[in-house]
């Protein structure tokens, strides 16, 4: 079975409206038509304006980077699944390192936040990934299998189906080392095994595995050359059109 493909960026918190929307115009007419599904992730504020400028662009989809895990109400500051539903957001970027570190989210709070993404029709591009210290007392599989479990093992095979996974090891977050090819095949491999237990052949065999840590053009090929890598969630390298672009046409 062909999994989708897909290079998703993340550009966290940056770029002011200007400079947004000159990065996603400059990815526009550079990108080439392709089976590689393309994912722009700015800041919530960004949304409308970028959806304008992707909309009649088939490869081209948009991302957010979070959403409440409720449906509406007195939560001052947030922002909803249906709310991002309207704009039309196809993806949302969940369990991501940095929520986890810097506002205290845990896999049973991105579990809620997965549902309510999934009920709203979108697709949640889950992060999951080990600290440096985990990866150093060869625990990364055990603290990644949690992971997966308590976000993602009470969704139906159905549900399952329509999610991303993206394995960030937190030492290559925005640090310049990436994990070697291998240690992200041998980690996909293990990520896949465990939906295949948990579901089926065929749910595992169709998900597609991203891989994100300090994803550059020039490591981007031999990565994405992984038989279980299917693509990637990259930060930096995404706020640079040409990098992004590069990358992209890295498959
Ligand atoms: P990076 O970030 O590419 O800057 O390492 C990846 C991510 O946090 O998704």
């Amino acid at each position: 079975m062909k999994r989708k493909q897909i290079v998703a960026g993340n550009w966290k918190m940056n770029k002011d409206y200007e400079a947004g929307r000159d990065l996603t115009k400059a990815i526009v007419n550079a990108l080439k038509p392709s089976d590689t599904l393309v994912i722009l992730g700015p800041p919530y504020i960004h949304l409308m304006n970028v959806n304008r400028i992707i909309k009649d662009v088939s490869n081209l989809e948009l991302a957010a980077q979070n959403c409440h895990e409720a449906v509406s109400g007195a939560y001052t500051g947030e922002v909803s699944a249906g709310m991002l539903k309207s704009c039309d957001v196809g993806y949302v970027i969940l369990g991501h390192s940095e929520r986890r570190a810097y506002f205290n989210e845990t896999d049973e709070l991105i579990a809620k936040k997965i549902d309510v993404v999934l009920e709203h029709g979108m697709h949640p591009i889950y992060c999951c990934g080990e600290p440096l210290e985990v990866r150093e007392d060869g625990k990364q599989n055990e603290l990644v299998g949690e992971q997966i479990e308590q976000a993602l093992f009470h969704l139906s095979a159905e549900d399952m189906a329509k999610v991303v996974i993206a394995y960030e090891p937190v030492w290559a977050i925005g640090t310049g080392k990436t994990a070697s090819p291998e240690q992200a095949q041998e980690m996909h491999a293990y990520i896949r095994s465990l939906i295949e237990k948990q579901y089926s052949a065929e749910v595992a065999q169709g998900l597609s595995i991203l891989y994100g840590g300090s994803v550059k053009p020039k490591n981007a090929g031999e990565i994405f050359s992984q038989e279980d890598v299917d693509g990637g969630l990259i930060g930096g390298a995404s706020l640079k059109a040409d990098d992004f672009i590069a990358i992209v046409n890295s498959f």
